[in-house]
């Protein structure tokens, strides 16, 4: 696409149940949305790569989630190294990173398998896109120390202003969705008014965290456009500022999104 008009860095478009796949697809498209798709596990990772090619405007990462940091085997680092020097419109490493909500049975497990992925994502010269759960210190710690090369986006940013900062300090990106429109979202709402907008990139993780108006209801893609609406109306701005200034953000990190 010559000239998108917002960049959804974190969507699983193609785990919609309540709407047709391609009706989502065509929305995004167009409202000049290009959508970058996340893989989870390490057989996630074949599904995104051969969904995303059916698609205009579609992206992908290859990674694997923190939940499901059990299927990484020896091998996995070999698929997700074909899968790349074969598909170009793969372009980041993700979603990776620490979640210690659900399970912490493993968590020695789940560090082990995202330095792995972020010295990995290192060679390859590619960005990660990070899920991070009630884990904000380590998820720090472990870029700090491990991370020589790849930029770095927080996705669905969960955390303080103060913690935002520290980041921006480490040169990661904040991702911002659905949850910013929530009535209660506080934190969010603060970060999203307050970040240096350079470092700002909007979102959907759809199926999940549908914005306000349409909460309840399966989110897709296109819904950015919700998302970007509240940042404009916390900055006191336009949705065609935040849309502008939040795509060239990520064009600098996604540099084959432009050609
Ligand atoms: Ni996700």
């Amino acid at each position: 696409m010559n000239n998108p008009y917002i960049i959804n860095t974190h969507s699983h478009v193609n785990m919609l149940k309540d709407t047709n796949i391609d009706s989502a697809i065509k929305n995004a498209q167009n409202s000049r949305i290009i959508t970058i798709v996340p893989s989870s596990t390490a057989q996630d990772i074949f599904e995104v790569d051969s969904f995303i090619q059916k698609y205009n405007d579609l992206y992908g990462y290859v990674g694997v989630f923190p939940e499901e940091a059990k299927t990484f085997t020896d091998k996995t680092l070999n698929d997700m190294e074909s899968i790349i020097r074969s598909n170009h419109k793969i372009i980041g490493i993700g979603e990776i990173g620490l979640d210690y909500y659900w399970d912490k049975s493993f968590i020695e497990l789940q560090k082990e398998i995202f330095i792995k992925q972020i010295q990995f994502a290192n060679q390859m010269n590619l960005p990660l896109n990070i899920h991070c759960r009630d884990a904000h210190f380590d998820t720090l710690d472990i870029l700090k120390k491990y991370n020589k090369n790849s930029t770095a986006i927080l996705h669905c940013f969960s955390g303080s202003l103060d913690f935002a900062k520290e980041c921006i300090k480490e040169g990661i990106y904040i991702a911002l969705g659905g949850v910013v429109t929530f009535k209660n979202a506080k934190k969010a709402k603060e970060v999203a008014q307050n970040i240096p907008i350079e470092y700002l990139l909007l979102e959907t993780d759809d199926p999940y965290l549908t914005p306000v108006p349409y909460r309840g209801t399966e989110n897709q893609p296109a819904y950015v456009s919700y998302v970007a609406q509240e940042i404009a109306n916390l900055r006191n701005t336009t949705i065609d500022f935040i849309a502008a200034e939040t795509t060239k953000n990520a064009l600098k990190i996604f540099p084959k999104l432009s050609c």
